[in-house]
């Protein structure tokens, strides 16, 4: 076997050297996807959690550069839903099966922490035995906080980029790396089951930024790592610039399967716009995690952070069989337990 693939099976670790020639080239990839697959299957059998996404609002006090629901896209389509709105996803997702729900949406200040908490908590009085996770934003430790006693027990928050020249290119000067970090921090003291990521191949990014990228999460230790390939928008700042590639998304999946053997890597729906079978590819590639749409289909086009997002037609019944034949196909099996992360070794 080739020694940089062997010491990344052996020890888990690389060199930044390793790491670059890994990224870059194509030639280690079928023997990478392969040993990732292997360390998931020791890891995980052919088990694929599924986590139900109920985007609530797509308005959004941030600028990001790269996002397609940014406050300063006036062609966006803005709709928030309401906690019984809410709800019904909660219930047509409980009936599928789904046992996590991600409430994902915008940093919308509508929703403040008394509104949060209050629908965290009535999900969690009518299903016990379902775990609640928040995709919210940069917030304060209390504000975080709040919403763990309501029950809400995962957090994602992707830190996007770990360099910060590069952050800077990819958000307003109001926001930081510093900040984004310190949330990171606050929500694993709080007790939070933390996920983080970024985009592979946003605009500016390089090979050295990824690598940045992999210490960082070695260093913070997320639950959960979701990556995606960058895709345009074409009401942002970034409007003509290049996608991420397939390929290097996979290489990315493998690698961090290989580092962070335990970690909840899903497949992303980024991965699935790209590329018809992105998302099986993503599987085969070390990826256990599915996030089927639960959202309204009649909103489902409007949270369009990027173009040509998949799904945005489909009812959440077709949107889990679909994902189920897919994980099917790619030799796996989707579990409906609640998922939680293995323990860390
Ligand atoms: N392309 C791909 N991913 C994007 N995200 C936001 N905008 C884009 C885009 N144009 C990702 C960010 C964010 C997550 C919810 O979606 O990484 O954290
Ligand atoms: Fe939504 Fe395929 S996963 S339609």
């Amino acid at each position: 076997m080739n020694s940089i693939i062997y010491n990344l099976e052996s020890n888990n670790n690389l060199n930044d050297n390793d790491l670059t020639c890994l990224l870059e080239t194509d030639i280690y990839d079928d023997e990478l996807h392969k040993v990732a697959d292997k360390v998931r299957k020791e890891n995980y059998g052919n088990f694929v959690y599924i986590r139900g996404l109920i985007e609530f609002t797509n308005y959004c006090k941030n600028d990001c550069y790269y996002c397609g629901i940014r406050r300063s896209n006036d062609k966006s389509d803005r709709y928030r839903l309401n906690k019984d709105e809410i709800l019904k996803c909660c219930k047509t997702g409980y009936e599928l099966g789904i046992r996590t729900f991600v409430l994902q949406g915008g940093e919308d200040s509508y929703y403040n922490d008394n509104l949060i908490c209050d629908i965290v908590s009535d999900i969690h009085k009518l299903y016990r035995d379902c775990a609640i996770t928040l995709s919210i934003g940069e917030k304060s430790y209390e504000s975080y906080k709040s919403y763990f006693d309501a029950g809400a027990k995962r957090f994602l928050l992707r830190h996007e980029t770990a360099n910060e020249e590069h952050y800077a290119r990819l958000h307003p000067e109001i926001m930081s790396l510093e900040n984004r970090k310190r949330c990171l921090f606050d929500l694993k003291k709080i007790g939070y089951q933390v996920g983080s990521g970024f985009m592979v191949g946003s605009p500016y990014q390089t090979t050295q930024n990824i690598i940045e990228d992999l210490r960082f999460l070695q260093e913070l230790e997320p639950d959960m790592i979701g990556i995606g390939p960058y895709i345009n928008h074409k009401d942002t700042p970034f409007a003509g610039k290049k996608n991420g590639t397939l390929e290097l998304t996979l290489r990315l999946v493998s690698v961090l399967r290989l580092m962070f053997p335990y970690a909840l890597i899903p497949a992303t729906t980024a991965l699935g716009t790209i590329s018809l079978n992105g998302r099986e590819l993503g599987l085969k590639s070390g990826a256990n995690v599915v996030m089927p749409n639960l959202s309204p289909v009649e909103t489902r086009k409007k949270y369009d952070l990027y173009e040509n997002k998949i799904c945005t037609g489909e009812e959440a019944a077709e949107c889990l069989g679909c994902l189920e034949r897919r994980v099917e196909s790619a030799g796996y099996r989707i579990v409906t337990d609640i998922g939680d992360v293995k323990k860390h070794a």
